[in-house]
């Protein structure tokens, strides 16, 4: 979704709204310092070290959340409220009208077990970005253009990893729409949303140095994203998360056989 830098940083001359925090250009980035909170999420991460939200990790209002979503990755308005909305129970405080980037690292919350980049919070930290954890997740992204089939594999993996060696681990139904949605999100931000793609370069840079991928050539959709977009993309990876091939593929397999024999 982006690229260039000065083209990027001229489209947000047309934004006008004040906000205390400052520095919303795509060009200013810093890590977060040593007071800064920072989450298990790569996107809110990143929008923090921009700048497009607080950057010392705290105060995500909604204010702020639909502004930085629609400043720094074009999210549609509705897409953005529904977003916050859903995260707003992150805060246990009552009737917040804000929460904060260590908030999101309450587990199981929304923060969950067999993440892509993180490690399990069994296992201690489950909200840095972990290399280890990540490069397990790379080992099936086996091509330069990431599809469907590539980033399923990589969560399917992870949670195969986290079955196997977390005596605790926890997936319910609802971690899977959410886990859904993160797994898509390469490719809704990064990528190309009609040919389900994105390319990897992008996606590395992005989830290993928590900065959008402008300098690789990435620009933010011209085109609002929409809950609607959301939901399609999310669809794609459900759909490549099967670990079936469609029945016309095996014209034998109705055939019977020993195999068959043990079916019902
Ligand atoms: C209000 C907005 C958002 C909130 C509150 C939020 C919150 C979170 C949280 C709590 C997690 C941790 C889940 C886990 O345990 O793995 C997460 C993961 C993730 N989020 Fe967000 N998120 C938001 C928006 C976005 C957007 C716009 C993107 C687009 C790129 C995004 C990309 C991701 C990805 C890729 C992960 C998975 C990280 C991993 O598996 O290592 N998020 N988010
Ligand atoms: C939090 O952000 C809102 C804008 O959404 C702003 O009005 C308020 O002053 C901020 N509060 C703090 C403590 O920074
Ligand atoms: C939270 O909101 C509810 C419903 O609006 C209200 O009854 C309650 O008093 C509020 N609690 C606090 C602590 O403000
Ligand atoms: C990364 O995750 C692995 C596996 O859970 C863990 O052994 C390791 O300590 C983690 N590394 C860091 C730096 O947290
Ligand atoms: C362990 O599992 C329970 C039940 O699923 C969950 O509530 C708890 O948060 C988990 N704790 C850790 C550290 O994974
Ligand atoms: C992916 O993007 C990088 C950085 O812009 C570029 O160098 C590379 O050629 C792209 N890869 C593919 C397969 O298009
Ligand atoms: C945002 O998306 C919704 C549908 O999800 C649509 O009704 C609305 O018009 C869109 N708004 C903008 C500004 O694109
Ligand atoms: C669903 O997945 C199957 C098997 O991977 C694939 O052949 C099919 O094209 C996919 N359908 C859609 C709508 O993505």
């Amino acid at each position: 979704m982006k690229h260039i830098i000065l083209s990027a940083a001229l489209s947000f001359a047309g934004v006008s709204a004040y906000h205390h925090f400052g520095r919303q250009e795509l060009s200013k980035w810093a890590p977060a310092g040593p007071n800064d909170f920072r989450g298990p999420c790569p996107m809110m991460n990143t929008l923090a070290n921009h700048g497009f939200l607080p950057h010392d990790g705290r105060n995500f209002t909604k204010a702020n959340a639909v502004y930085a979503l629609s400043t720094a990755i074009n999210f549609n308005t509705s897409l953005s409220e529904l977003m916050w909305e859903q995260a707003i129970i992150a805060n246990p405080g009552p009737n917040a009208t804000f929460f904060t980037l260590d908030h999101l690292n309450r587990h199981n919350v929304l923060e969950h077990d067999a993440g892509m980049s993180r490690s399990d919070a069994f296992f201690g930290n489950n909200h840095v970005f972990n290399q280890t954890i990540f490069d397990e997740t790379r080992q099936y992204w086996t091509a330069g253009i990431l599809d469907a089939k590539q980033l399923a594999n990589g969560k399917l993996a992870r949670q195969i990893t986290s079955r196997a060696y977390n005596p605790n681990y926890t997936f319910t139904a609802t971690t899977e729409e959410f886990i859904l949605g993160e797994v898509a999100a390469p490719i809704i931000v990064f990528g190309d949303m009609q040919a389900g793609t994105v390319n990897k370069s992008l996606v590395e840079y992005f989830f290993q140095n928590e900065r959008l991928p402008s300098e690789l050539g990435w620009t933010k959709k011209v085109n609002p994203v929409s809950l609607e977009d959301v939901i399609g993309v999310g669809n794609l990876i459900r759909n490549a998360t099967s670990l079936l091939t469609p029945s016309s593929a095996a014209p034998h397999a109705k055939r019977w056989d020993l195999h068959a024999g043990f079916r019902f």
